[in-house]
């Protein structure tokens, strides 16, 4: 066992207690982080004449070597240390010997940790963005390619008006949009520095923490120690957000799951992204698809996980917190993962334009444009509606549809039929004719492309390099 406090004890920690209390088997996973803010916290030291330049630099060439031979391997994280923090402390004193022991002036592991979770959490985002940007672009170039690939649009999964692929994916164009301008906007909000707010009350020594600040990539420092060392709020906010995202990716693959069964048929998973059944020959079946909306439960579990242990917490840090790492660990590269499996899956798919006509034309879809036509011919929209239903009616028994019928068989119904309903009721008219801004027309959709890639051309410029160490 190997503490940092054992100073007041006089005996033992038990062992069970030792490892109930440890968080080094997850919190490993912060060392960059933890070195990052260390080496600025000894720099700033140093430029406050709370170490000497000689004493900074040991540290600072101590740590570096700490993290190179983590990351070479040659230097194993071990159980004996309760946490990152001083598993990065005991080695540095080893490596650099008494300076080492300076390292942890005017800082508590309140603020280190508060500090190496934004740190963390602040990478996690731009990744996070990055690969949002990616299913943007796929999804803008599919558009482009389908703006005339005629589908179902459906209400209570009813077959009920026709819209087109294009129209259809660029509804979770929005969704997905909204999803990166949620964690642009987390990020803005939780980028401030909480190092320098001690365990809760600030310190006696003359910190600069605007330097720190600026040094780690911040847009300035915290304000308030205490809320600085038990502020959860941005991991909240990124899980919600990250649940949000496994929503949309779980409803998109709920469709896609639908759209490739047997009784579909509008698209063909890949077979790189397909499985078979160890028992069933024939099958092929969406496991990713399937995965990636069966794990959106273990981030949404993530999100409620740390609401209940923040609720009721008084201020300031207290060891519940440690609880918040693990599960939103998992929920980062759960959410990544997912991301990056869907586009994937996404890109080599192929849509049978064919049968998704066809399914159109089948379902009825143009009755409401049919209506409309009647109402174009002087018959008010609710008598107009009850004549569709009857000629729906007639068309479900002689198993066909609106525009197979005669024009007898239509005048027969009501005499506002002429010989230009067909026009009116073809699956290119009822799409095309749709234009109102945000409808599946053409030309509706086009403007909003224009906008669409307008959007992601400033998000590229605008990309967020990782803040540099
Ligand atoms: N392992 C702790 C955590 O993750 C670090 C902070 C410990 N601070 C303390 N006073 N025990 O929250």
């Amino acid at each position: 066992m190997a503490q940092l406090w054992g100073g007041r004890f006089q005996e033992e920690t038990d062992e069970l207690v030792y490892r109930f209390n440890a968080s080094i088997s997850f919190d490993q996973k912060l060392l960059r982080e933890d070195i990052e803010g260390s080496i600025a916290h000894a720099v700033m030291l140093a430029k406050q004449n709370i170490l000497t330049i000689e004493e900074k630099d040991d540290i600072v060439r101590g740590l570096t070597g700490i993290r190179e031979d983590a990351e070479k391997g040659t230097l194993a994280i071990t159980e004996e240390y309760e946490d990152i923090h001083s598993f990065v402390e005991a080695n540095l004193i080893k490596r650099i010997g008494d300076t080492g022991k300076k390292l942890h002036t005017g800082r508590s592991r309140n603020d280190q940790v508060a500090l190496d979770m934004k740190l963390y959490t602040r990478r996690q985002i731009i990744e996070t963005e990055r690969l949002l940007r990616e299913l943007l672009s796929q999804l803008v170039s599919m558009m482009e390619e389908h703006l005339d690939t005629y589908m179902p649009g459906f209400t209570h999964l009813q077959k009920a008006q026709p819209v087109t692929l294009a129209h259809h994916l660029g509804a979770y164009f929005e969704m997905f949009r909204r999803d990166l301008l949620r964690m642009k906007d987390i990020y803005r909000r939780m980028n401030y520095c909480p190092l320098g707010s001690g365990a809760l009350a600030g310190t006696t020594y003359p910190l600069d923490r605007d330097y720190t600040a600026r040094l780690l990539g911040f847009e300035g420092p915290t304000l308030n120690s205490m809320d600085s060392v038990s502020d959860r709020d941005y991991l909240i906010e990124f899980l919600s957000a990250a649940s949000t995202i496994m929503m949309h990716l779980s409803r998109f693959c709920e469709e896609i799951i639908i759209w490739n069964s047997n009784e579909y048929q509008f698209v063909e998973i890949d077979d790189k992204f397909s499985t078979g059944s160890s028992i069933m020959p024939q099958k092929k079946n969406p496991d990713i698809a399937e995965l990636i909306r069966g794990k959106t439960g273990r981030v949404y579990g993530a999100l409620l996980s740390l609401l209940v242990t923040m609720k009721g917490l008084p201020l300031a840090y207290n060891k519940d917190m440690q609880e918040d790492k693990e599960q939103t660990f998992d929920a980062m590269d759960t959410v990544k993962g997912c991301l990056r499996l869907f586009c994937g899956m996404l890109r080599s798919m192929r849509f049978r334009k064919d049968v998704m006509a066809r399914s159109a034309v089948n379902g009825f879809t143009n009755a409401t444009d049919a209506a409309d036509y009647l109402v174009g011919k002087k018959v008010p929209f609710r008598d107009a509606h009850a004549i569709i239903g009857r000629l729906v009616l007639y068309c479900i028994e002689k198993n066909t549809s609106i525009d197979a019928l005669s024009l007898e068989e239509l005048q027969a119904v009501s005499p506002a039929f002429e010989a230009d309903i067909y026009d009116a009721v073809s699956l290119k008219t009822c799409v095309e004719k749709r234009l109102t801004i945000g409808a599946p027309g053409q030309k509706a959709m086009k403007q909003a492309l224009a906008l669409y890639r307008e959007f992601l051309k400033k998000e590229r410029e605008s990309e967020r390099e990782i803040p540099e160490e």
